[in-house]
């Protein structure tokens, strides 16, 4: 008889830079997106496993050592739906725990790092059934989490920069799985440190139109072909600056594609606001600091209120005392960057 084994992972969460915005078939992306890694958020998987099981299947549940019955659920609908994919589903029991160290009010979606530790784990119940060596088996793991959730194919690298889906310019990317990128190499050659993210909560309650909801509205957009334009275009210009390490270039793409999600929101049919006052204050006070002090801080956001602020490691202290004297008035609550750590 079979006995009872244990995998363990880690995933980061990441923020796109160049949006995903809209899918099409089994979660392939409208366009192709780029994302930045959220060093300080990261999710844990670990799952107790018997392969050739009498019985199959996720058997229990836990989210932050208590169970959760809508999660369990949602993990039990992916994991039905990709038994093509992933047959040892079919014959495996799970027991699954996960865990999250960032609260689920810090504004950072956390369906993508948590996705993507599931699929670091399962890749390596794979690998353990086939006696392969547990290596990073990163296109794999990415393509399970594709199909839970488009954004957390990004998160499965080690702490990188994602692209996700076919790039005009760039015959190496896919639909199929993101590839990973370490640009901080260049920003650190230029700037002394890597990219940061800290995060300005505006409002931490539930959105009232959800992602998938806003994906499938792209589909019938007045603006569909010249957003696709837009985000291939974005993605060269981005990934250019971001080898280079030219920030200035890379802040002007990374607010473009912010205000561009958030522009597509507001002219589809149905049409949905996510911003709040707070959002657009914080904003002309981030540009008013920028032009007055000629320093690399850039804004992005995600598809809800809060405020994703980008800078060099090398402007940490500055820019955290701009935000405590001037934007932290503003917001419900702060995430403190922290410098990815690689391991
Ligand atoms: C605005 O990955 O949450 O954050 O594939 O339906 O799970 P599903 O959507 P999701 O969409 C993320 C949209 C976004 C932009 C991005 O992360 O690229």
């Amino acid at each position: 008889m079979k006995s009872i084994q244990q995998v363990h992972s880690k995933a980061y969460s990441n923020i796109a830079l160049v949006k995903y915005w809209g899918k099409t078939g089994r979660q392939y992306p409208l366009n192709p997106s780029l994302s930045l890694p959220i060093g300080q958020c990261f999710s844990s998987c670990t799952i107790d496993f018997k392969l050739d099981s009498q019985s199959p299947g996720l058997q229990s549940f836990q989210f932050e050592e208590k169970e959760h019955l809508e999660f369990k659920n949602r993990i039990k609908i992916y994991l039905d739906s990709v038994q093509d994919v992933f047959p040892l589903i079919k014959t495996t029991e799970m027991h699954i725990k996960t865990s999250n160290n960032f609260p689920h009010s810090a504004g950072i979606a956390s369906s993508a790092s948590a996705f993507a530790a599931l699929a670091l784990a399962l890749v390596k119940i794979e690998n353990f059934a086939q006696d392969k060596p547990q290596d990073h088996d990163t296109e794999r793991s990415s393509l399970l989490a594709r199909l839970a959730s488009g954004s957390a194919c990004r998160s499965v690298g080690h702490n990188d920069f994602a692209i996700w889906g076919e790039s005009k310019w760039n015959s190496n990317t896919s639909n199929n799985y993101a590839r990973f990128y370490d640009f901080d190499n260049s920003v650190k050659k230029q700037y002394g440190g890597a990219l940061l993210d800290t995060v300005l909560v505006v409002d931490s309650s539930t959105k009232k139109v959800s992602s998938s909801e806003g994906h499938a509205l792209m589909n019938t957009h007045p603006y569909k072909e010249a957003r696709i334009e837009q985000a291939h275009e974005n993605i060269r210009v981005l990934y250019a600056a971001l080898t280079s390490g030219d920030l200035g270039v890379a802040g002007e793409i990374i607010e473009n594609e912010a205000l561009s999600l958030h522009a597509m929101m507001m002219t589809s049919y149905p049409s949905f606001t996510l911003l709040k006052p707070a959002s657009l204050l914080l904003i002309e006070k981030i540009k008013t600091y920028r032009e007055e002090n000629n320093r690399h801080l850039y804004f992005t956001l995600d598809a809800g209120p809060n405020l994703h602020l980008i800078y060099p490691a090398c402007e940490k202290e500055k820019i955290e005392s701009f935000i405590r004297s001037d934007l932290a008035q503003d917001t419900e609550s702060i995430l403190w960057a922290q410098e990815p750590k690689n391991e």
